[in-house]
């Protein structure tokens, strides 16, 4: 059985005084499950939210990160700065970061493999857009995605891998992926990873759904056995809703398990 992991991505929101008042709130509210918690606040927030999620078992990561130790790259963070921070993992191609941020395949296979040579866990985020799904093109993307992702990457050093199925037109828009059309990209994706990675690694290769999860659809989405947790955007901002999401994952999990 895979491990849930319920993950809070605040893109681009959060000072450093609001991500600590966030941990505040939301660490007492989490009460005996079986949950890993990673939250991914902004770079200039990832500092004092280490500090405030300490003593706790929340993990926190970078949103994004270079592939290369250091370099003259204004703007880029790289994965040692992450490391040295305490950051434990990473989110890689988030579908903001191809969308608006020219995140391609090919620097998604670079980030990949940086993270994993810096023992960051990384979060690899694949998922179509709904003119790919409504051309009949939701599991070439999901193959093509994976495929390049994974390039030049052995089973072994894919141990730690996470991949978040997040269909584009479900981020931010209110529209959840039906369980039945989320475990089928699921799936997909898993079949994906076994023809590169070998069916032992697809098998504990934890898959998250992200695109406009609540605390009311999250009970059904991890009812679904091929889903092994969530990312989390909106529903992540506010501690009540996020601690609500976690405790509706812990029950479903439950019944799952
Ligand atoms: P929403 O939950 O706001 O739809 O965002 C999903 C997402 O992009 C998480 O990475």
């Amino acid at each position: 059985m895979r491990k849930p992991l319920i993950a809070g991505n605040w893109k681009m929101y959060k000072t450093p005084q609001e991500s600590a008042a966030f941990f505040n709130e939301f660490v007492p509210l989490l009460q005996h499950h079986k949950h890993d918690i990673a939250i991914f606040p902004a770079t200039t927030s990832l500092a004092a939210a280490i500090d405030a999620a300490s003593g706790s078992h929340i993990a926190i990561g970078g949103q994004n990160m270079h592939w290369l130790a250091e370099g003259a790259y204004t703007g880029e963070t790289s994965p040692t700065m992450l490391k040295a921070l305490g950051a434990t993992h990473v989110l890689i191609g988030h579908s903001e970061r191809r969308q608006y941020f020219n995140e391609t395949d090919e620097t998604v296979n670079l980030k990949l493999k940086s993270a994993l040579a810096h023992k960051l866990i990384p979060v690899v985020c694949v998922g179509e857009t709904r003119d790919k799904r409504e051309s009949g093109l939701t599991e070439a993307v999901l193959n093509w995605q994976l495929a390049a992702a994974l390039n030049g990457i052995s089973a072994e050093q894919a141990e730690p891998l996470i991949i978040a199925y997040e269909p584009v037109w479900a981020i931010g828009t209110g529209l959840v992926a039906t369980t039945e059309q989320a475990a089928e990209a699921h799936g997909i994706i898993r079949r994906e990873i076994a023809k590169h990675l070998g069916q032992h690694r697809a098998d504990g290769t934890r898959i998250l759904y992200g695109g406009s999860v609540k605390p009311d659809n999250i009970a059904k989405l991890m009812a679904e056995p091929e889903i092994d947790g969530a990312l989390v955007g909106g529903a992540s901002l506010a501690a009540k809703s996020f601690a609500e999401i976690v405790h509706g994952s812990a029950r479903a999990y439950g019944e799952k398990s």
